[in-house]
């Protein structure tokens, strides 16, 4: 008979068995700690959108107005910002390291991106107890927001700040109720900013051919490809260590790793770009261009914050929302595009497409350290 306390000898063949699976399982383990999406970015997806800390006190509080003007649309999600506080003032300013000179060569996107933030930081201003002046940019770049004391003004459009994302699946088609429609389209306007819903087959129509031209000729540019490429984050621990640039399954993508994401989109043909564009269009149940008679960076930050307001009030009424800018960023469809939607002198600054849709992943944003300057 065994002594008992024998120790369990290990055959050969046994240890090259166990060595095999100890290796698939750390290979999973890794696989599942690179690619799963749903370990941490969660985690980190809810700490970035968490509800605004209503306790705060000054100086605490300027910190979370920054961090809910944030939470804001930007191109490429870039987040080309910094802010400065001082006293009961809060300065935004562009991040010029941030740019995209390609797809945005005048920094027109840069400064509506910036628009977007300021109204974020208003709404929250606002039902933070503060009343804000603003001062808008001259020669000298910044955005200045002074804030005094005022009765807190709680809003819907406060509460949605946290839930609004770029939705950019296709839509399920499901009508927007009148009452709804309407209340989308008195979203109080900037001076100078128009919105002009377009819902009419014809109307639609032009959009679609835009969108899609739009996409043949940016897809057919190697310096468009290869900017956005920068900017992509093909799986979360990209998305995690950068807080920014657009990760995969935000836009409904699959993980991947990044040799095989690349390949993908710099393989990807105009077309199937145009046509995937067209689709999601089509799944739309209408699109709004908002329009500004001026083309400088008073003119575009006033634009961010229309569209901000628009993009929250569709979400205050769980309507998703999704940019198509295409026809605009190229330099030579935007004129075209504003004279065949019969804008008149007012210039096209971003498309939107509404639509019903379950939530995708939310976006990440850096924290309020890596932009207070
Ligand atoms: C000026 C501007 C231009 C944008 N252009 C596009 C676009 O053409 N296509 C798109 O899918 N998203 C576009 N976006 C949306 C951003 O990519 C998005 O806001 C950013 O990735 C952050 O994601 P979130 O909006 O879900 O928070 C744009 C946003 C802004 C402010």
């Amino acid at each position: 008979m065994k002594p008992s306390n024998s120790r369990p000898t290990l055959s050969r063949r046994n240890f090259v068995k166990l060595t095999a699976a100890v290796s698939v399982t750390a290979a999973g383990v890794h696989l599942l700690d690179t690619y799963a999406p749903w370990l941490d970015y969660d985690q980190q997806a809810a700490a970035t959108a968490q509800p605004f800390e209503k306790e705060a006190v000054m100086p605490d509080q300027m910190r979370e107005l920054v961090r809910y003007a944030t939470l804001a649309a930007n191109g490429h999600n870039t987040q080309p910002w910094q802010f400065a506080l001082r006293d009961n003032t809060i300065e935004i300013r562009p991040d010029v390291s941030r740019r995209l000179p390609v797809v945005d060569p005048q920094d027109r996107e840069l400064w509506i991106s910036l628009g977007c933030a300021l109204e974020n930081l208003l709404v929250a201003a606002r039902a933070a107890g503060y009343a804000a002046d603003v001062t808008y940019p001259t020669a000298d770049d910044v955005i200045t927001v002074r804030l005094a004391a005022d009765t807190p003004q709680p809003s819907p459009l406060f509460d949605a700040i946290p839930l609004r994302q770029s939705t950019r699946s296709a839509y399920d088609g499901q009508a927007v109720p009148v009452a709804d429609l309407e209340k989308i389209q008195v979203t109080p306007l900037e001076p100078g900013v128009t919105l002009r819903f377009v819902t009419d087959p014809a109307g639609m129509a032009t959009i679609v051919e835009y969108v899609a031209e739009g996409n043949l000729r940016q897809y057919a540019d190697q310096a468009f490809v290869s900017e956005l490429i920068t900017w992509l984050r093909f799986n979360k621990k990209e998305a995690l260590s950068s807080l920014d640039g657009l990760y995969s399954r935000c836009s409904g993508n699959p993980e991947a790793p990044r040799w095989l994401g690349r390949m993908f989109v710099a393989g990807t043909k105009p077309q199937q770009q145009a046509d995937a564009d067209t689709a999601k269009l089509r799944s739309s149940l209408g699109a709004v261009v908002v329009a500004a008679d001026a083309d400088d960076k008073v003119a575009w930050v006033r634009t961010g914050q229309v569209y901000e307001r628009l993009a929250l009030t569709m979400t205050a009424l769980n309507i998703k929302s999704a940019l198509l800018n295409q026809p605009i960023e190229v330099a030579e469809l935007r004129s075209q595009f504003q004279s065949a939607l019969g804008l008149g002198g007012a210039a096209p600054q971003l498309l939107v497409r509404y639509g019903y849709a379950a939530a995708l992943p939310r976006s990440l944003r850096r924290s309020v350290a890596q932009v207070l300057i």
